[in-house]
């Protein structure tokens, strides 16, 4: 859809005389209280010189064919154009006097002479005032309460899943377009795509209990996993940094030579009590796909908790999988969890 080159601008359209009078309309007091007209009356007093007679191919009122491909657009789309104009249709219809709500109710009219059947907009009603459940029960609910022509029922989980299988984005657009009984936007032209999408969700959801939204997803810590109730940490600390901090400490730990190796430390808490775990047997495999390096994690006591500590070989650069396994007394199965570590 592009305007046409060369096309009369709209205001040349504009007797000069209507032209003053809207303008002092809105200069004046009068305009914050004038109220917005009905649909009729302003078809009657602007649109109706061209849509009465279909004048340079406008769509005719009373014209079903003409209206519904173009009411198959929407309100929002086709406000939008009567308010920019497009090709013969100015702007405004010409008298640019008509408000944007006086414009649709104008093309709601003119659609509902013509085969359609759109709700009047009742104004520019704050966004938020509109929740799904507003909009189902004021129109949606016309059909989908009784499940009238093949409706699906509001809260019939069975009904909507069956339709919900091509998913949701699909059910939006099904909605938009309309399709056999079931109108474009449900008769309601000025719903936007996420009014549509939340009614639907509601009609789908009624009746179940509200869905708890989940906690605020903590930022992913790439050294924590929770696994069957257990809070395990890993911790790595450089040889290098370990050998400079011991230098002058009492205890001394066996720090292997060499290049690349790296104390890993398992932390464990029950996620319920946060109360450390001591009594666990830890494995560790630690891998980059061409070497596999597995052993037993040793106690290792800090800060009066005991945490599981070994050391392993790392070359710079590679991408390593490291699995942890614990064992603790009187559990039938280990619990597994794996890590992420590539070598700086
Ligand atoms: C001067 C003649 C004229 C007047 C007055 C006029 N229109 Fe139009 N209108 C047209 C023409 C011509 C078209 C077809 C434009 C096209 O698609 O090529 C049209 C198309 C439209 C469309 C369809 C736009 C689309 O996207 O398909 C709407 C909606 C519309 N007019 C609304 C109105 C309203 C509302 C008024 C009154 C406030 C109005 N028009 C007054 C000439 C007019
Ligand atoms: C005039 C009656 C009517 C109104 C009003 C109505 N619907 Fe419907 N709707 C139907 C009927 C009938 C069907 C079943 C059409 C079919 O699949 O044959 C349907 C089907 C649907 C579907 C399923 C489409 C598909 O592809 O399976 C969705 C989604 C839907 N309506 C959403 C809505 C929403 C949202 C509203 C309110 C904004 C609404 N409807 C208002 C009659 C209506």
């Amino acid at each position: 859809m592009h305007r046409q080159a060369g096309s009369v601008p709209a205001w040349a359209l504009v007797p000069a005389i209507v032209l003053f009078a809207a303008l002092s309309a809105f200069s004046g007091p009068a305009a914050a209280q004038r109220k917005d007209r009905a649909g009729k009356e302003v078809v009657d007093a602007v649109c109706a010189a061209c849509h009465a007679s279909g004048k340079e191919g406008a769509p005719r009122i009373g014209d079903a064919a003409a209206w519904s491909g173009r009411a198959a657009q929407g309100l929002t789309a086709l406000t939008a154009h009567a308010i920019t104009g497009i090709r013969k249709m100015p702007a405004h219809g010409g008298s640019p006097g008509v408000s944007d709500v006086e414009l649709q109710r104008a093309i709601v009219y003119m659609v509902n002479n013509s085969g359609g059947n759109w709700v009047e907009p009742l104004g520019p009603a704050p966004a938020a005032a509109r929740t799904s459940e507003t909009i189902v029960q004021a129109q949606c609910a016309r059909c989908h309460q009784t499940g009238k022509d093949g409706a699906p029922k509001i809260g019939d989980r069975t009904a909507w899943t069956a339709r919900m299988s091509k998913g949701l984005d699909h059910l939006v657009a099904s909605a938009v377009h309309g399709h056999g009984p079931m109108p474009s936007r449900g008769a309601m032209p000025d719903l936007s795509r996420e009014e549509i999408r939340g009614a639907i969700l509601y009609m789908f959801n009624h009746g179940l209990p509200p869905v708890q939204p989940p906690p605020p997803a903590a930022a992913a810590d790439p050294h924590h996993k929770l696994v069957s109730g257990m809070d395990i940490y890993l911790g790595m600390i450089g040889a290098e940094a370990m050998r400079a901090s011991q230098a002058d400490a009492q205890k001394r730990m066996d720090i292997p030579s060499g290049k690349g190796y790296y104390h890993l430390n398992i932390s464990l808490a029950d996620n319920k009590s946060h109360l450390p775990v001591s009594d666990a047997q830890v494995t560790m495999q630690v891998s980059d796909g061409m070497t596999v390096q597995t052993k037993a994690l040793g106690p290792v006591a800090a800060n009066n908790a005991v945490s599981y500590g070994n050391f392993f070989q790392f070359s710079s650069g590679n991408a390593y999988n490291i699995t942890t396994e614990i064992k603790r007394p009187g559990q039938a199965s280990p619990v597994v969890a794996n890590f992420e570590f590539r070598a700086p």
